[in-house]
C-alpha cells in the first residue's frame, strides 16, 4: 500500500510516498519512497518569524510542483485512476495556521476526488509521533504503553499512549512552547528565526553555567512546563553585555545560549523520566523540531540508560524530525488501518486541534 503525504501546516510545504509492504502492525517494512520539503525558512527570516498570509500563499506556489514530482501529472488523471502511484491520501488537517492549513488538504480534496482514493485527516502531532515509527529500529522496539515528548515551535506535551493511536496528555506547556523558548530568548540576542539551531550552535562553545537561568517548574509536582519567564531572564542577563566590547560581548552571547539550551533541556529531562517512571511505560519517543537539539538527545539518553534501563528511548531520525510528509503518510497509515477515512467533501482545516 502506498500513502500519499501532504503537509502544509506551518512554514514547510511537503509531499512525500511511504509503502507499506506488510501489514502486521509492529513488523511492517516501510520505503519512503518520496520526501519532498520545500522549506520557507528564508522567506520568513526577514520577518523575524512566520508570517502566516505569506506561508499560505508560498504553500500554493509550490505544492502543485512538489506533488507533481512524487506522482506526476502527465497526464494528469489516468495514472491516478490505474493506481499504481498511491492507494490513499493523508492531509495534515491540523493543529497549525488555518490559511496555510488549507492548501494541503484542498490539494489532498481534489486528488481524493479525481481519484477515488481514501483520504483521512491527520493529526500533525501524532504525524511527529509516527515520525519514530519511521526508523526501523525503533518499530522493533514498539511497545506501549508509551510516553511521547513532543517539542515543538508550537508545542511542548508530555504524551502517555496506552495503544495505538490512543493518547492523554500528562503534562504541557502552560505558557510557550519550548521551540517558542528557543527562537524568542534567541531573537533577544540578535539571532536569526529559527533561533533555536541557532542556540545550539553557540551552545558548543559557550559555558551552561556561565548564566544562572530559572528553571521554571522543575521542583512543581505536575509535569507540566512554562518558558515564557526565560525570556525576561534573558533580556536581563542580555543587557549589560549588548552593547559591551565585542570580544567580551561574543563570549557572553556564547555561554547565555549555553545556559539557555541547558535551562531548557534540564526541565525537559526531568519530567520526561518522571513522567516514564511514574506511568511505567516501556519506551519513551522524543519527537518535533527541538528534539534536532543534540544537548536534549544526548541528557535523555544518558539518563535513560543509566536510571531506567529497561525503556527504550527512541527518538526520531534526524531528517524526519522538522515538518515532513512522511510522519503524516505513517501516521495516516495508522488511521487507514483502523478502518478510518474521512469524507472528501467534509474535510476542513482544525486550527487548534489537539490530541
Ligand atoms: O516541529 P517543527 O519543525 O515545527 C513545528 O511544528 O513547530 O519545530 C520547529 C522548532 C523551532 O522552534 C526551532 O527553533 C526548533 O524547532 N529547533 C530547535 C533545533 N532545531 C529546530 N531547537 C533547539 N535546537 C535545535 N537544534
Ligand atoms: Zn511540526
Amino acid at each position: 500500500m502506498r500513502v500519499l503525504g501532504i503537509e502544509t501546516s506551518c512554514d514547510e510545504t511537503a509531499v512525500s510516498v511511504l509503502e507499506i509492504a506488510k501489514h502486521k502492525a509492529q513488523s511492517v517494512k516501510l520505503i519512503v519512497r518520496k520526501n519532498l520539503v520545500s522549506s520557507q525558512i528564508d522567506i520568513h527570516q526577514k520577518y523575524g518569524g512566520v508570517v502566516p498570509e505569506v506561508a499560505a500563499r508560498t504553500h500554493v506556489a509550490e505544492i502543485v510542483a512538489l506533488l507533481d514530482e512524487a506522482i506526476g501529472s502527465n497526464p494528469p488523471l489516468s495514472p491516478l485512476r490505474k493506481g499504481g502511484i498511491f492507494d490513499a491520501i493523508a492531509v495534515t488537517s491540523g493543529p497549525g495556521l488555518a490559511t496555510a492549513l488549507r492548501v494541503g488538504i484542498e490539494a489532498g480534496r481534489v486528488l481524493a476526488m479525481l481519484s477515488g482514493k481514501p483520504i483521512v485527516g491527520v493529526n500533525h502531532l501524532e504525524g511527529h509521533i509516527a515520525s519514530a515509527w519511521l526508523n526501523e529500529e525503533n518499530r522493533k522496539h514498539w511497545e506501549y504503553p508509551m510516553l511521547a515528548l513532543v517539542v515543538s515551535g508550537g508545542h511542548t506535551e508530555l504524551v502517555l499512549m496506552k495503544r495505538m493511536c490512543a493518547y492523554k496528555i500528562v503534562g504541557q506547556t502552560r505558557d510557550d512552547a519550548a521551540g517558542e523558548a528557543f527562537d524568542k530568548t534567541a531573537k533577544l540576542m540578535g539571532l536569526p528565526y529559527p533561533g533555536g539551531p541557532q542556540i545550539a550552535k553557540l551552545a558548543l562553545e559557550g559555558d551552561p553555567a556561565g548564566f544562572d537561568l530559572p528553571r521554571p517548574m522543575f521542583n512543581d509536582p505536575s509535569f507540566d512546563f512554562s518558558f515564557s519567564g526565560l525570556k525576561t531572564a534573558v533580556r536581563l542577563a542580555w543587557e549589560p553585555w549588548e552593547r559591551g566590547p565585542v570580544e567580551r560581548r561574543e563570549k557572553a552571547k556564547r555561554d547565555l545560549a549555553a545556559s539557555v539550551q541547558q535551562a531548557i533541556v534540564d526541565v525537559l529531562v526531568k519530567k520526561t523520566i518522571e513522567a516514564a517512571k511514574k506511568y511505567k511505560v516501556k519506551g519513551v519517543l522524543l519527537v518535533g523540531g527541538v528534539s534536532a537539539n543534540e544537548a536534549l538527545r544526548t541528557l535523555l539518553a544518558s539518563r535513560f540508560s543509566q536510571h531506567m534501563p529497561g525503556v527504550a528511548f527512541l527518538p526520531s531520525d534526524k531528517m524526519y524530525i522538522t515538518d515532513n510528509a512522511a510522519m503524516i503518510a505513517a501516521a495516516g497509515w495508522w488511521r487507514l488501518s483502523k478502518g478510518e477515512q474521512h469524507d472528501w467533501k467534509k474535510m476542513e482545516a482544525k486550527p487548534e486541534w489537539g490530541l
